[in-house]
Order: structure tokens, then C-alpha cells, then sequence
């Protein structure tokens, strides 16, 4: 468990906190599709904090159901009309959709790891997932997550 966090303190990015502009996209939208968005945020959220139990007790089935539904958890492809799918593709730039693509992707290789029964890889792709949530706050998430709009902040470094 200390290790787990510990690579997860170690692989937030360092680099990528000065962004505080880009946020002006997500806070442009519409009414409905930013709490669709909001909704999306929790429910990634709870998936998070229920893969710790099920990763420190070795329980790979448990991690791969949770990995699958965080991989098809695309606000992107689901519950979106056609008209909200516009709004949010020209109110978004290319690179936040990239990067919630990338995201999940780590879900899928968490699940991969997980149907595979590879604890390294497990906690490895589950640390990559908390960088990538990071990452994608640092550039449009900073009127939510005010630390990360501080360009001269340097994250405390003590573990
Ligand atoms: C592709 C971009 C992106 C990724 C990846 C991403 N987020 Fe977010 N997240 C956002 C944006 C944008 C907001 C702000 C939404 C708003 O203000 O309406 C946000 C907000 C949130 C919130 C606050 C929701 C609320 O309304 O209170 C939580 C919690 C959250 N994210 C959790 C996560 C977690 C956990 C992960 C990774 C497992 C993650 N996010 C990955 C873009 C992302």
C-alpha cells in the first residue's frame, strides 16, 4: 500500500502546471453537458478509490470489472445527443479529447494487467491513470483545482 502510493507521488507530472487559460472551454459549456461531465468526474472518482481495496488485497477480478467500466466510461461516446457531441468537440480542443483518450487507454491496460494477475503491472498502469488525471486537470480543470494553476508551485517532494 505505501509503496502503491508511493509511485503514485513519484509519477505526478511535474511539469505541466501553468495552464491556467484552457479551462475557458469546459467552463463555456453548456449547462447539461457539464454536469454530465461532473458526473463523469465522480464516478471516475469512486472507481479510483474502490481499486485500492481490491489491489491490496489481490483481488484481480474485482480490479478488472472496475478497470472495464472506467475504460467505457466515455462521456464522449455515451449518453451524448448529437448536438451535445458537437458542442462538446468545438468547445474542447483536440487535446483534451487526446488526453481523455489516453486516459482511457491506461483503463484498458489496467484491465489487461489485471485479467493477467500482474500486481506490478497493476499498481503500475493504476499510478499511470492518477498521472493522467492529474495531467488533464493541470490544463482544464484549474478554476476547480486552484494548486494547479500556480506556475511557480513546485509539489512538496518529502516521501
Ligand atoms: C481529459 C480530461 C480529464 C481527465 C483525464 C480527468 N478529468 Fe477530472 N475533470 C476534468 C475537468 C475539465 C473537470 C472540471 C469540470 C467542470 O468544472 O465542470 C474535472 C473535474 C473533476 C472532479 C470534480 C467534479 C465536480 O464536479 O466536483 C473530480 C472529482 C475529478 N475530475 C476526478 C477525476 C479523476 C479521479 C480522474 C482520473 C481517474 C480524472 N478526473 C480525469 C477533466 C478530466
Amino acid at each position: 500500500m505505501k509503496k502503491i502510493i508511493c509511485i503514485l507521488l513519484m509519477s505526478l507530472p511535474m511539469s505541466s502546471y501553468a495552464n491556467e487559460e484552457k479551462s475557458a472551454g469546459v467552463t463555456a459549456l453548456s449547462p447539461e453537458l457539464r454536469s454530465l461531465l461532473s458526473q463523469e468526474m465522480l464516478a471516475l472518482q469512486s472507481g479510483m478509490m474502490s481499486l485500492i481495496p481490491a489491489i491490496i488485497s489481490g483481488k484481480w477480478e474485482a480490479v478488472a470489472t472496475t478497470a472495464g467500466k472506467i475504460k467505457n466510461s466515455y462521456i464522449l461516446k455515451q449518453k451524448l445527443t448529437k448536438a451535445q457531441a458537437k458542442e462538446l468537440h468545438s468547445l474542447l480542443p483536440a487535446d483534451f479529447i487526446k488526453q481523455d483518450q489516453q486516459f482511457h487507454y491506461l483503463a484498458g491496460m489496467l484491465e489487461h494487467a489485471a485479467k493477467a494477475a500482474k500486481p506490478e503491472l497493476i499498481s503500475f498502469y493504476y499510478s499511470r491513470m492518477t498521472e493522467s488525471c492529474v495531467s488533464c486537470h493541470s490544463s482544464y480543470a484549474t478554476h476547480k483545482f486552484p494548486a494547479f494553476s500556480k506556475a511557480e508551485k513546485t509539489p512538496d517532494h518529502d516521501h
